[in-house]
């Protein structure tokens, strides 16, 4: 008789624990246990506890490979999922098995988990294990499959219904409750206030400060302040939730035609355009990416979206001031260059027009596209490919938490032809034409911060935040996935043989980036060196990019003359009579820009099973992994108290980009 213990970790999370009854079944090398009955496991209500039962064999299993463990489907108590989060089973032998799950069991489901060392598919020596592999993948194929959108966009998952998505890509009990509060709260407080359905225009911008009791934040109050300042206007080019369209201007394009004359009031005295943008202080931002995009029609006509060029001075005082704004991307009489020096409508109207194109493109673009639809295909690939034991998987999982379910519920409620951002200045037809652009000049040095500042000609410009806080992120975890994959992958003859690997990083290439070779992705990889970068931009994209995008929306877009999704009027076509209340009958009205208020309000504020960069359950059982992981976190928090520190003297924190605030995965 040989005696195994297990020790069985119900998850922590609400609801987490079931009544029902649970049984395992050992299987080794040489045999298997019979299917043991363990009573109560799921321990009630409690959850996160940790409960000890014995597994007694007749005959020897030999060496330990899997534990199948079911969820009894035969109890009397209504049906009830249960969150096994690990099981540590003790050997006759003394030995330890750790077997992480991680997953919802339902009744009469059997889950076959596998413990012990991180394995790539060459070094499962056992007929057992290698079929259990790929039982597993077949399986995860069959669960997870790849849907073509669109034509020219990334698949997504072919679920459409949120309750089909596996309990295992789902929100957890706790989220989707405070989501669905949140949403609610929000929009019946529009409701209450007669704001949510009203096509009446804003009669002052007073009025726009009190939309919400309770949904406020300092920040926010202070963007209310600031938002007709011309350096708090450029200052968002560089730390707001759109860094990365800003790019240093060595010649003026053709089709924005700023002449000396024009700018010379604005630049410092005894100086030029010309010589300033040879000295690198002079910048760019330029929308052509949103030119002629179909718009929302309404009372008969599109709506306007103008693909604005803005060109910006860094003064001798480090500060970075617009100076000329163009409204449009064909020069033309009517299509005016806007100065700081024209009346202050006009020059506010400029800005407005900017900050709209500029909100569109950050939420669509920057935020949706470049991270949520990115993540989407990393998350697809990993469960589609790697196999629950390979080391790939159980450091990347973590980083795929929740995504699907965003995304899916995103294309439910969100975007596309009936949602809610369907009442933005994108028809549902703009914002395909949108994303179908955007893919097309995505490239994997966009997704790389060091190569894409580079690009962007930014890399000593003064106060931009968000480029040192992801330098430093990047950094730090490419030194950690450096160290876990050299674990892993000591050779490059390794990186090679494993195709699940090589599959994996394909699909990504054929499902994520459409097979285009111009885009920089691998198809494959060839070195130890190319998977650490690739690894790195998927975590990257993941958690600090996604962060830089969403956890900002709240404090800069709930501010709605700052953070308009559509404009009712088409730009001035001549200068000097536009009043105040011309600008107010420009803006969203009451219904469309509360709507984008409260869209700021739950979507870019925390959630209470939020997961900080870093923090992992526990996947790996190798000791020297482990380690790694306490180096990456300890690392992670002097980056905190880095930005900490640096924080307390700007008048304007950046936190966003503060490892504490960054979620480990798209999940919001
Ligand atoms: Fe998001």
């Amino acid at each position: 008789m040989s005696e195994y213990t297990l020790s069985v970790t119900t998850g922590s999370m609400l609801h987490a624990g079931t009544f029902d009854n649970l049984y395992v079944t050992l299987v080794g090398t040489e045999g298997q246990s019979g299917r043991t009955q363990l009573t109560g496991a799921g321990l009630g209500n409690d959850t996160g506890k940790v409960a000890s039962f014995s597994v007694n064999t007749v005959f020897t299993i030999g060496c330990l490979l899997l534990l199948q463990v079911e969820k009894d489907p035969f109890h009397e108590y209504k049906d009830e999922d249960w969150f096994c989060s690990s099981i540590l089973v003790r050997t006759p032998e003394k030995d330890e098995v750790f077997f992480p799950c991680y997953q919802w069991l339902s009744r009469g489901e059997l889950v076959v988990l596998r413990g012990g060392r991180a394995t790539k598919a060459f070094e499962d020596m056992h007929p057992r294990l290698e079929n259990q592999r790929k039982q597993e993948l077949v399986q995860q194929k069959l669960t997870y499959k790849w849907d073509k959108y669109a034509e020219g966009m990334a698949y997504v998952l072919s679920i459409k219904a949120l309750r089909r998505i596996p309990t295992e890509a789902s929100f957890s009990f706790s989220k989707a409750a405070q989501f669905a509060y949140r949403q609610n709260y929000a929009y019946d407080e529009l409701a209450e206030k007669g704001l949510r359905y009203s096509t009446e225009h804003w009669k002052s911008f007073e009025a726009m400060k009190n939309v919400s009791w309770f949904t406020r934040s300092p920040h926010l109050d202070m963007v209310s302040q600031l938002w007709k300042n011309d350096d708090f206007f450029a200052y968002q080019f560089l730390n707001g939730v759109n860094p990365y369209v800003i790019r240093r201007c060595s010649k003026l394009p053709s089709n924005f035609p700023v002449s000396e004359d024009l700018v010379a009031p604005f630049l410092d005295s005894g100086t030029t355009l010309e010589k300033e943008m040879e000295k690198g202080n002079v910048f760019i931002v330029d929308y052509k990416i949103m030119e002629a995009l179909p718009t929302t029609i309404m009372a008969g006509k599109p709506v306007p979206l103008t693909a604005a060029l803005c060109l910006l001075y860094l003064t001798p005082t480090k500060k970075l001031m617009p100076i000329a704004i163009q409204l449009g991307q064909t020069p033309s009489k009517d299509n005016l260059i806007f100065l700081p020096s024209d009346s202050e409508v006009d020059w506010l109207l400029a800005k407005l027009y900017v900050r709209h194109v500029d909100t569109l493109h950050g939420e669509f673009v920057s935020h949706l596209h470049n991270t949520h639809l990115t993540a989407e295909v990393f998350a697809m690939a990993t469960l589609r490919n790697l196999p629950k034991i390979h080391p790939l998987y159980k450091l990347l999982i973590p980083h795929h938490r929740g995504t699907l379910y965003v995304n899916t519920m995103a294309r439910a409620t969100l975007y596309g032809p009936g949602r809610n951002l369907d009442n933005t200045s994108l028809s549902a037809e703009g914002q395909l034409v949108l994303f179908r652009r955007t893919l097309a000049q995505l490239t994997y040095d966009s997704l790389c911060p060091h190569e894409e500042i580079a690009a962007r000609g930014l890399e000593s410009v003064p106060n931009f935040y968000y480029r040192d806080d992801s330098f430093r992120l990047w950094n730090v975890i490419n030194r950690f996935v450096k160290a876990v994959v050299s674990y892993y992958y000591p050779s490059d003859g390794e990186v090679l043989a494993d195709l699940e690997l090589q599959e994996w990083v394909n699909e990504i290439f054929n499902y994520g980036f459409l097979g285009k070779v111009s885009s920089g992705f691998p198809s494959s990889l060839q070195t130890v060196e190319e998977l650490i970068k690739f690894v790195t931009m998927v975590i990257f994209t993941a958690a600090p990019r996604h962060a830089s995008v969403n956890m900002g929306q709240m404090d800069f877009l709930a501010w709605i003359p700052n953070g308009p999704l559509l404009l009712h009027r088409a730009p001035p076509s001549v200068k000097g009579n536009a009043t105040m209340d011309d600008l107010l009958r420009t803006l969203p009205n009451k219904s469309i820009g509360t709507l984008a208020m409260s869209l700021a309000w739950f979507l870019g504020k925390k959630y209470e099973d939020f997961v900080p960069l870093g923090q992992y359950p526990k996947h790996f059982s190798e000791p020297a992994t482990l380690r790694m992981i306490e180096d990456f976190q300890a690392e992670l928090s002097a980056i905190s108290e880095t930005i900490r520190a640096r924080n307390k003297e700007l008048e304007l924190p950046y936190h966003y980009l503060n490892p504490k605030e960054i979620e480990n995965s798209v999940t919001i």
